[in-house]
């Protein structure tokens, strides 16, 4: 199918994430038709993107659309799906971008509206580097698979995986910058006020973040011996607990998703 519409019901976070990576792409002219009962997230899209349509309390909008994307938080969806479900176009796609409401239950709360794709989308889609797990169900056809990757291709990658992992790339790769970013924020206000300029922070960071990475999953080492490379660790002490944390939390979260 020709994608000529793309409506979003919710306006938030990830929606002018999508949005504004989607408009990186030149000779991208499809209406955005956006959603949400907050009137302030409406009005923070209208300042960045003055030519998109805003619907304030009123869902009928963006679920027209040929592309619907729902993205608002699990407790929110469960009152929206049969509110919208007559309004989907026959030939249309409902992307879902939230965890734990699986293809099976959006369908059920869509009174058996099945032309359903999953993504977990991520940050970095904002600059064409999202890494974006995505899930179809049988009904798409490979053109409208097809039609969907082509238009959301600025965003970054969009690798087909089993459905039943999405809530385990929700919390590793859709959170993961959290765990990470503060940190490295941290460490280059430090860069700084040991003297370097910020761009020599910015370099430094960015090019030990790189070798980094590269050294954990290209150099053959074990973990042990990965970690064993630099003997002086002024945070090691600590290392234990940042573990334990990251373990409850994450787990805690990942089985509150896959009930
Ligand atoms: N942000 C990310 O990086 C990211 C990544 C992967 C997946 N996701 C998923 O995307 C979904 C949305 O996340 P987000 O980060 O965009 O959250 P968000 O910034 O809180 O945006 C959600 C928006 O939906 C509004 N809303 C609530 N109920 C509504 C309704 N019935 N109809 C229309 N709008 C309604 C909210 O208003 P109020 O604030 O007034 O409630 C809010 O403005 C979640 O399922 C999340 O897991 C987000």
């Amino acid at each position: 199918m020709e994608i000529k519409s793309v409506g979003f019901i919710g306006g938030g976070r990830i929606t002018q994430i999508l949005i504004e990576g989607m408009k990186r792409s030149e000779g991208l002219s499809v209406p955005f038709v956006v959603s949400d009962t907050n009137q302030s997230a409406l009005d923070a899209l209208k300042s960045r993107f003055p030519d998109i349509t805003l619907h304030l309390n009123d869902n009928a909008a963006p679920a027209m659309c040929d592309l619907v994307f729902l993205a608002l938080h699990p407790p929110a969806i469960g009152g929206v799906l049969p509110n919208i479900a007559s309004f989907l176009k026959p030939q249309g796609i409902f992307v879902s971008l939230a965890p734990k409401f699986t293809i099976a239950k959006l369908t059920q709360g869509l009174n058996g509206y099945s032309r359903i794709t999953r993504i977990i989308p991520n940050a970095p889609s904002l600059i064409g580097y999202g890494f974006n797990p995505i899930a179809f169900s049988e009904t798409l056809s490979d053109s409208d698979r097809q039609s969907l990757i082509s238009l959301l291709a600025p965003l970054g990658e969009f690798p087909e995986t089993p459905e039943n992992l999405l809530e385990a790339y929700a919390i590793v790769t859709a959170m993961g910058p959290t765990y990470f970013w503060f940190q490295w924020s941290q460490l280059k206000a430090l860069a700084m006020e040991f003297g370097l300029s910020e761009r020599e922070a910015n370099v430094g960071i960015y090019k030990m973040l790189g070798g980094a990475l590269e050294t954990m999953f290209s150099s053959g080492l074990t973990e042990a011996q990965m970690l064993d490379l630099i003997p002086l660790k002024p945070i090691g002490e600590e290392e234990p607990a940042i573990r334990g944390i990251l373990k409850s939390k994450l787990t805690a979260l990942y089985e509150k998703l896959k009930i």
